[in-house]
């Protein structure tokens, strides 16, 4: 990895993995992709190379790829499920016919490609506890759709034409620099921003819903490190299943108010969240991802809080 272009770097991984991977090659070219209207700003725009890099533009893309002698594409562009789920068209567009402008590209170039999956390709069918690296993905969203397809293609394309394509099923990731935008684990981020400005919550998911969830720095670590790793040793490749923690809403507010007493929380429980929520895994088993490339998660939800509130009040306050 030398030459790197991020597609969706201004979005809520990119933002954090452009920075992260230019301060890890500063000898490289590493190339903040975006699309009009969510141009870079301020550090992102000034530390390194940006280019307009739209994934349903297939000629744009090469443009960039071969400008750059890109090696490695992080494929960050997508919707997320709630938004998904009110523009399933546009998400199939996106998250599948971008997917195979960037994999033709790819197979051409001879580029490595990271485009992630997530706890999203599950379904209700799907063994909740443990959740196994193989099992049974019948999502019912049409974001899990295109994400079990997404590992699809892209296995497709390392078998077929030795694409090296490696990716992680992204629990919900939660960060205090970039706000995600659509998603059904949103609230896990919102709920800090919430509590440090001293704002009740008003919490769309239902109580006893358990869902994976990662701190972005792990998130980060673990989009490096699987690009990084022996290809000898991966016997998966998409996607491998990543863990670091899962709590429902009430295990999430205890421990905002451990940090700060008097935080108030309510319920107001959005139909179409919850239904996606409930049918994603409550904990998936990563145990592959540890024997194959080593992951390990540092930090757990007290870890994560702490440096959450710490961050958030920097920012807010
Ligand atoms: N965080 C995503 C969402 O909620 C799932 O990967 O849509």
């Amino acid at each position: 990895m030398k030459n790197v272009l991020v597609i969706g770097s201004t979005g809520q991984i990119g933002s954090e993995l452009t920075m992260k991977i230019r301060r890890m090659i500063p000898e490289g070219n590493v190339v903040a992709g975006f699309i009009k209207g969510a141009e870079p700003k301020g550090e992102l725009l000034e530390s390194g190379p940006s280019a307009e890099a739209d994934v349903c533009n297939g000629e744009q893309l090469l443009d960039v790829v071969k400008k750059y002698k890109i090696d490695t594409i992080y494929n960050l562009a997508a919707l997320l499920s709630a938004v998904a789920e009110r523009k399933p068209q546009l998400a199939w567009h996106i998250q599948i016919d971008g997917l195979m402008n960037i994999l033709e590209i790819a197979r051409e170039n001879g580029c490595a490609v990271f485009t992630p999956s997530s706890i999203g390709s599950f379904g209700p069918e799907t063994p909740r506890q443990n959740t196994p690296q193989d099992t049974i993905q019948r999502p019912r969203s049409m974001y899990g759709c295109t994400k079990v397809a997404t590992e699809l293609l892209s296995d497709y394309y390392f078998h077929k034409y030795g694409v090296d394509t490696r990716s992680v099923r992204f629990p919900g990731l939660i960060s205090n620099v970039t706000l995600p935008g659509g998603g059904t684990t949103d609230y896990a981020v919102e709920i800090y921003y919430a509590a440090v400005k001293g704002e009740e919550f008003v919490c769309p998911i239902a109580p006893g819903t358990f869902m994976d969830m990662m701190y972005m720095p792990d998130a980060l670590k673990a989009a490096v490190d699987i690009m990084n790793a022996d290809p000898s040793r991966l016997v998966h490749r998409n996607s491998f299943n990543i863990a670091s923690m899962s709590f429902d809403p009430e295990i999430l507010r205890a421990k905002i108010t451990e940090h700060i007493p008097g935080f108030k929380m309510r319920y107001e429980v959005d139909p179409v969240r919850q239904a996606i929520a409930e049918s994603w895994p409550d904990k998936m088993d990563d145990s592959c991802a540890r024997e194959e490339w080593d992951w390990k998660p540092s930090y757990d939800l007290e870890g994560m809080t702490v440096d959450m509130i710490d961050a958030l009040r920097k920012k807010l306050l």
